[in-house]
């Protein structure tokens, strides 16, 4: 029983009509607010991305609680070291700047779900996400540094790690390390599936990570290939993660899809830097409504699958859910 009887216009008549059926709707307690903290008191924007700062200290606790008020439950945190060198050196130490970050955001809101970015490739002299030896990023070797500097962030207090490097094993390294320390009830976020993308290049710029020589084609994912993101993602279960990431997300939606579809956990999906930037650079154009195009991807990512969105927009969602314009 086709036209005339079926009428789908009927029921988009109106807003309040349309509102009743509306099938996804998105909320700020669903949202992760990426942040760049740097030493110093300086507040830099990244050139890439407007609105984004690399923040000290002072100014990163400043936001954290904003976004707190605003609903946000939770952030996760990069650094940008003093010095880099060869090994990462500063994202293992208990007194880096993420560790000093984790302990200043939890005494002024303890209830802010504090997450860590678990990589060496912001602390790396070389940019890679693992140490280096003949031109090559080390595998086994690397998971020591990755232990080690998991743990340095949840004893400052993080509430949950989420490691980025694509190093095979990690997540079941860093689920011993942390159970044998007394931390098992410390969740893991992996990004279980994150792609060799060209949309992370404003993140590198705001990081300083860019490789200096080649590519991370060599432990990030292949764009071409979909049913390895369920193996990766497969192995990443068996190893104890509790959350699954996609990264990039607009142009991975495909692959949200298949991890919900596949799996019982939780998926998260990363807007990422690149992604940001285009949606930004368009808008300051004038050839987008920025509103518009935030709420149409994340609700993209929503109806794809995503349960959690990482975020730069987090703090402008937030404002527009309370506010009823979205
Ligand atoms: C690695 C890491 C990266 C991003 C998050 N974690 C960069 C990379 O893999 O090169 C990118 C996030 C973004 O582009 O917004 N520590």
């Amino acid at each position: 029983m086709a036209f005339p009887i079926q009428r789908l216009r009927r029921l988009r008549q109106s807003g309040p009509i349309r509102s009743l059926v509306r099938e996804t709707r998105l909320s700020a307690d669903q949202l992760i607010l990426p942040l760049f903290v740097h030493h110093g008191t300086e507040k830099v924007e990244i050139p890439s991305m407007p609105g984004q700062y690399r923040l000290g200290i002072n100014d990163l606790v400043k936001e954290t609680t904003r976004a707190f008020q605003l609903g946000i439950p939770a952030v996760i945190l990069f650094g940008i070291p003093e010095i880099k060198d060869e090994f990462g050196s500063e994202g293992l130490d208990p007194n880096g700047i993420v560790q000093q970050a984790v302990r200043a955001i939890k005494k002024e809101t303890p209830e802010l779900v504090v997450i860590t970015d678990v990589c060496v490739d912001e602390y790396t002299s070389h940019g890679h996400c693992g140490i280096v030896k003949n031109g090559k990023i080390l595998n086994d070797e690397t998971l020591d540094l990755l232990v080690k500097m998991a743990l340095t962030h949840v004893q400052a207090g993080a509430d949950i790690v989420a490691p980025s490097d694509m190093m095979d094993g990690r997540v079941g390294a860093i689920r011993t390390a942390l159970d044998k320390s007394g931390f098992q009830d410390i969740p893991i976020l992996s990004y279980a599936v994150k792609y060799a993308s060209c949309f992370y290049a404003p993140f590198r710029d705001a990081a300083g990570s860019s490789p200096e020589f080649g590519d991370r084609k060599a432990y990030q994912m292949d764009p071409a290939n979909r049913r390895e993101a369920l193996r990766e993602a497969e192995l990443d279960i068996e190893e104890g993660a509790d959350i699954l990431m996609v990264k990039p997300a607009l142009p991975y939606l495909d692959i949200i899809r298949d991890l919900k579809d596949h799996f019982d956990l939780p998926v998260a999906a990363y807007q990422v830097s690149g992604e940001y930037a285009m949606i930004k650079a368009a808008a300051g154009k004038g050839w987008l409504d920025e509103s518009k195009a935030i709420f149409e991807s994340h609700l993209a990512m929503k109806r794809a699958g995503a349960d959690i969105f990482l975020t730069y927009f987090a703090k402008e969602m937030a404002q527009m859910l309370t506010e009823g314009q979205l």
